[in-house]
Order: C-alpha cells, then structure tokens, then sequence
C-alpha cells in the first residue's frame, strides 16, 4: 500500500492533504523522515509517525474513553460538546463512534469505534456484555433496595422486570450494579424504582475491560481489537 493512502485511510484527510503532509516531512516509518507518498509500505501491524505522534495502522479503531461529565454521546449534542470532540482530527474524520450511550452527567469507561458490525455486536440484547457502574445515591443504600435490584424491577415502558446481574452496598450511600442490558437511563430508571435517586454515576467496567487507572478523564487509548473488550473468543 502507497504511504500516502495509508494516511488517507486512517483519516488524515483527502488525498492531496495526505500527501501534502509526507512531502512536508511530517511522517516518520521507523522514526525516519519518509517525503514519498508512493513509497510501498506493509500495512499489516504497521506504526507510523505523523508530526511525532504515533499511529497505529487498523483497518476499524476502537479506542476507550474516560468520559468526563458535561459530554453527551450524540454526534448532535444540545448543551454540551460531544463526546467525539475529545478525540482527535484523524478519528473524528474517520468517524468514530460511542458503543451505546451514557449521559450527559455520567463519567467513565466509553467504548468508541468506526466498526459497525462491533458496535451491533456488543449493543445487541442477546449478547449480554457486563457493564459495571459504580454509583452515589442521594438517600443511604438499604439492604432492601439490593434485594430489590436483583430481584428485577419493572421500568415504566417494559412489561418484564430488569434484573441486576451483581448488586452490592458499597459504602452508605454507593452501591455497585452489574448490568446486561443497556435500556434508556437504566440504572437511573432501576434505582429510582427501589425509591432512592442517583447522585453520581460512573461505569467502571465494560465486558472484561476496565477503566485503566491511569486514564485521566477526557483521555483515550487504542484498544487492540474486540477481545480487549469480549475476551478470548
Ligand atoms: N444508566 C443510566 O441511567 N445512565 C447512563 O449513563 C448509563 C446507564
């Protein structure tokens, strides 16, 4: 593959952009200068150098996010920015986008991605990814209210009861709560059902991937590929 469509398919512009940016010296291939757009490369596992930042060559990205509160998920947001402007240009170009929803005031683990056979497969109901959520209610936890998470609670627009998958009283007024679903405000919706109301909300896990502690909020890393998020297939 010609350099300069390396860069074009992993959104560094249109193609004269691409090549605008070899020919000024911009791109490194193993921390050497290359100015040939035309110049052959191997994409396979490939990592190239743009204005001194590194860049994995994959054909879908998938990144995770430390969502800071004052976002929204929507690629139109209302009030606040979007998620997608703490990404940078090249994968906002490529159009990357979050793996399900969470809300403007919640924090925490975001999947985001161009693949959308991934995202089907991770949001899709039958697939039952864990997703963890630690959460601050306004009123004490009570025991109670545990029994009744897990037991199932019925949310105004769905006949059946939604179950917990894990919930446990973390401190008086934090819980932690499992999930397999992903409905609307769920875990808002789930504990406002038991009688207490959530103060602050933040997902902590997602599959088998958790939220690097070393992730400041509002920044990403690459991920490998779906296994870092479903496990060994
Ligand atoms: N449940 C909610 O109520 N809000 C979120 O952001 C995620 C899950």
């Amino acid at each position: 593959m010609k350099l300069s469509q390396v860069l074009y398919s992993q959104g560094f512009g249109v193609r004269r952009e691409c090549e605008g940016l070899i020919f000024a010296g911009h791109v490194t291939l193993d921390g050497v200068v290359c100015d040939d757009p035309f110049h052959e490369v191997d994409p396979e596992g490939l990592v190239f150098g743009v204005r001194g930042e590194p860049w994995p060559y994959r054909v879908k990205a998938l990144v995770l996010l430390n969502k800071p509160a004052g976002y929204e998920c929507s690629q139109k947001p209302k009030h606040h920015p979007s998620v997608m402007s703490l990404l940078p240009p090249p994968l906002r170009v490529r159009g990357l986008q979050p793996v399900g929803r969470l809300d403007e005031d919640t924090t925490g683990l975001l999947l985001m991605t161009d693949d959308g056979a991934l995202i089907h497969r991770l949001t899709s109901p039958k697939k039952h990814v864990p997703k963890v959520y630690e959460i601050e209610a306004i009123d004490p936890v009570t025991e109670a209210q545990i029994d009744e998470l897990l037991r199932g609670v019925v949310l105004h627009d769905d006949p059946l009861p939604v179950r917990a998958a894990a919930a446990e009283k973390t401190g008086e007024h934090t819980l932690r709560l499992t999930l397999l679903e992903g409905k609307y405000h769920q875990v808002k919706r789930m504990l406002a059902a038991t009688g207490n109301t959530v103060n602050k909300l933040h997902r902590s896990s997602y599959g088998v991937l958790t939220l690097p502690d070393d992730l400041a909020p509002g920044k990403w890393r690459w991920l490998s590929g779906p296994e870092a998020v479903l496990g060994t297939p």
